[in-house]
């Protein structure tokens, strides 16, 4: 059997490195709206547009996150951080960032069926939210201030 001490450098990397792919897609997808918002129902650039969004969502998003959560709560269980305060922090920013994650997916679904109601102005309001996210995230991990 391994030992954990070997193990969580590795975890942690899987971790970082998921947590990077994740968060590209959080703050380019909104980015992509805003753009798409201004190209015609039915165009190719619209279409085009269609295809980016999916899969980003699906081939990098959707993957990330779920490596990036599993590999989290293997280190936070491993290393006991469940009753630390800023554990509390950071866990409280990335149920967010999931609840932004999970909206973005019905936006792209929207955008797929050409129902989009939402204005250029939502979306850039939108993709402020999780670079707020994610520098609370890193400060509770890497400062814990509490
Ligand atoms: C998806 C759910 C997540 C969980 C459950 C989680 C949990 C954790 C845990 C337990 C650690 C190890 C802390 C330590 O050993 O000191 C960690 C490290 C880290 N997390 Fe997350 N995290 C998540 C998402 C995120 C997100 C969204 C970001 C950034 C936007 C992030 C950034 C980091 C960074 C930079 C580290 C390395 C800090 C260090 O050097 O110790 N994590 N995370």
């Amino acid at each position: 059997m391994i030992e954990w001490v070997y193990i969580y450098p590795w975890v942690k990397t899987l971790h970082v490195v998921a947590v990077i792919s994740w968060m590209a897609g959080m703050l380019y997808m909104p980015r992509l709206f805003v753009y798409h918002c201004t190209a015609e129902v039915g165009s190719k650039q619209s279409e085009t547009f269609k295809i980016m969004e999916r899969r980003l969502y699906r081939a990098i998003m959707n993957p990330a996150m779920l490596v990036a959560w599993v590999a989290g709560l293997a280190i936070a269980w491993e290393q006991d951080y469940f009753a630390s305060g800023w554990f509390h922090g950071k866990l409280a920013a990335v149920v967010l960032m999931t609840i932004i994650h999970l909206m973005l997916g019905r936006y792209v679904r929207d955008f797929a069926a050409d129902r989009n109601t939402r204005s250029h102005k939502f979306y850039r309001v939108i993709n402020e939210i999780p670079t707020v996210l994610m520098v609370a995230a890193v400060i509770f991990v890497i400062v814990k201030p509490f």
